[in-house]
């Protein structure tokens, strides 16, 4: 029987909020204890340097993305973790897979329109600041995809036009080659929440409305006491329904505790007390995970070695691919 494989990929630009906690993180990590699923989860620093050239940056946030997954309780044995950059199999196939790959198809990628758009809007030349890393993205993250035969790829809405490039330039292939890409398919999960910020829009660092995951627990209860409330006062009902607080309850409470919450509102519980509760609720989820992540962050040859197994494990299998992937195209030893 083959199980079900599934694929993520984190790119190393950022430290995680509690966005990404909830909508990718924490279902992950679910899955990745499985016995049906083989999960593949990676750290996508190649990925980084399209939108960062920060050295420093993306080393930090590799330790610090690591150090969560970690933290929060990864099956690094059940799933295999690894770094992107430590596959060399990884830019080799983007190679070949970029000559395969049709360049109209990259230039409707939306966030290399949207470069080119905004260029145009300005009255700038087309290209200005446009390297052939953003253009070229969805074929390395088509290789990365590929590589482990993937079926199913969770991610965010904004990124399902690059699975279907993956799949297209897997039938490509496979039509031009020979047989050897499963075709992948995005996986969109409705049952997964999808975390507000303290604005009330999704939490995202783009909309600067998120809450670290790992800071301090004083800093986790500032957060939560600056999500926008209406002006009612305690004791007046409140509506769950079009409370940021209660959503974000929802996001970490168990069906009880969301029906004890709408209880509380009902009766009018005031928002600081609210609060306070939110606090509690999601600081017993974290407290464990946020002192393990604060060892781990201060022992980076653990992280390392964890980084290093997997990368280990994935090159098995990336170079049995890559094998293949060769011979298909030509390139063999001389006979
Ligand atoms: N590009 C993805 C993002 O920004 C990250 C990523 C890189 C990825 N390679 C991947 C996601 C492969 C899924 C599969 O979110």
């Amino acid at each position: 029987m083959t199980s079900l494989r599934v694929l993520t990929g984190i790119t190393t630009s950022g430290t995680p909020h509690l966005g990404n906690y909830v909508g990718a993180i924490r279902p992950a990590i679910e899955a990745s204890r499985r016995p049906d699923v083989e999960s593949f989860y990676f750290l996508a620093d190649y990925h980084a340097l399209i939108k960062c050239q920060d050295p420093a940056a993306v080393r930090e946030s590799s330790k610090e993305i690591a150090a969560s997954w970690l933290a929060l309780g990864l099956d690094t044995d059940n799933s295999l973790f690894y770094r992107q950059s430590d596959i060399p199999e990884i830019p080799e196939l983007t190679w070949i897979l970029t000559c395969s790959a049709a360049k109209g198809l990259m230039n409707r990628a939306h966030a290399y329109k949207a470069a080119v758009q905004k260029n145009e809007e300005s009255g700038a030349d087309p290209d200005l600041g446009i390297t052939m890393g953003l253009f070229s993205y969805p074929v390395l993250m088509a290789a990365d995809i590929l590589m482990f035969n993937s079926h199913k790829i969770p991610v965010g809405k904004d990124q399902i036009q690059h699975v279907e490039m993956a799949r297209d330039i897997a039938q490509r292939f496979n039509h031009n080659f020979a047989d050897l890409f499963t075709l992948p398919e995005a996986q969109i999960d409705d049952s997964v929440a999808v975390l507000q910020g303290l604005d009330g829009r999704k939490m995202s660092k783009s909309y600067g409305n998120t809450v670290p995951l790992f800071d301090s627990e004083k800093k986790l209860r500032k957060a939560i006491n600056k999500i926008v409330t209406n002006l009612q006062e305690p004791g007046e009902p409140k509506d769950p329904a079009s409370s940021t607080v209660f959503q974000v309850w929802e996001a970490f409470a168990t069906p009880d505790q969301c029906e004890y919450m709408r209880g509380r509102f009902a009766e009018g519980i005031g928002w600081g007390d609210a609060k306070k509760e939110l606090f509690e609720l999601i600081n017993a989820e974290l407290h464990e995970p946020r002192q393990l992540y604060q060892e781990l962050m201060s022992d980076g040859a653990h992280i390392e070695s964890v980084l290093i197994k997997g990368a280990e494990r994935a090159r098995e299998k990336a170079s049995a691919l890559m094998k293949q992937v060769r011979a298909a195209v030509g390139i063999s030893p001389i006979s």
